[in-house]
């Protein structure tokens, strides 16, 4: 068990509260593990009838937990990012409709991870950065794929090979999220999206979520960016970024 994230299911929604404001909310093992155990709980739950992801504090994520990253290439093994993949296995294949309350800023996984959200409210003053290949990384959560499609080759280069952030507006614009808000009302507006998708009946909505996601494709580029990943995870690139990060 994690304090880190917690876990509630209210009114057919799982809402997973990320909780670990003073790390900005960095995602480490442990919350991943807890996450995707409660998300293969709710795939035999015909309650749970939508997913809801929010944070509290500044920011929505600062993504993945570089601690937990420096302690797997300091193992060498690809078991320590087990329940990683576990989750975002989970995360993108789920046909229950999921809603994002994006607070504050997203970075890595804070940000790919939106692109298998169904409805994304972002809070104006809100940045989304992907800065994988500073880190001497490479793109995961499938936003290779995802995001060209979404926002085009040339973005999706600025954003993946550059790191440049895509503010809320711009999010929006290009339909990575769904709704500008201000940030006060992120809160609410996803709990009404959240509300509304139970309202649907249920079959219908795993049907059209079917339809609209190409899951067979979504997990062979999810595969193949972790085996890439975990490769450079263990790089002179990666483990130099890391050292940077915590000396700072
Ligand atoms: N992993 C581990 N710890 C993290 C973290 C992460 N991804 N992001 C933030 N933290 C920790 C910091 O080390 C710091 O811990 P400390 O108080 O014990 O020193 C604390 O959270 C607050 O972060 P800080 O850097 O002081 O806040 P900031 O507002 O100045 O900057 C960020 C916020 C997100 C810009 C900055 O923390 C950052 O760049 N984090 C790394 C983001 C990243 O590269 N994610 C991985 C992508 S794959």
């Amino acid at each position: 068990m994690t304090q880190d994230v917690t876990i509630s299911q209210n009114e057919g929604i799982l809402e997973f509260r990320l909780t670990r404001p003073a790390k900005k909310n960095a995602l480490t093992i442990a919350m991943y593990g807890a996450m995707a155990d409660a998300m293969e709980a709710a795939e035999r739950d015909d309650a749970v009838r939508a997913i809801l992801l929010t944070a509290e504090g500044d920011m929505f994520t600062s993504g993945n937990d570089l601690a937990d990253f420096a302690q797997a290439a300091s193992s060498g093994s690809a078991a320590s990012l087990a329940d990683l993949v576990r989750f975002l296995h989970l995360f993108a294949e789920t046909e229950k409709p999921v809603v994002a309350a994006v607070s504050g800023d997203g970075v890595g996984i804070g940000a790919t991870i939106l692109l298998h959200c169904d409805v994304v409210v972002i809070a104006e003053t809100a940045k989304l950065t992907m800065p994988f290949t500073s880190l001497g990384l490479t793109p995961e959560g499938c936003s290779s794929l995802l995001l060209p499609k979404l926002i085009g080759d040339k973005r999706a280069f600025m954003m993946l090979a550059l790191g440049e952030p895509l503010s809320a507006s711009d999010a929006v614009a290009f339909g990575f999220a769904t709704m500008l808000v201000d940030a006060a009302q992120v809160d609410v507006r996803s709990r009404d999206a959240a509300r509304a998708c139970v309202r649907i009946p249920p079959e219908a909505m795993r049907i059209t979520k079917r339809l609209l996601r190409d899951k067979k494709a979504i997990r062979e580029r999810i595969d193949t960016e972790v085996v890439l990943f975990q490769e450079r995870l263990n790089s002179p690139e990666a483990r130099a970024a890391f050292e940077a990060f915590f000396k700072r």
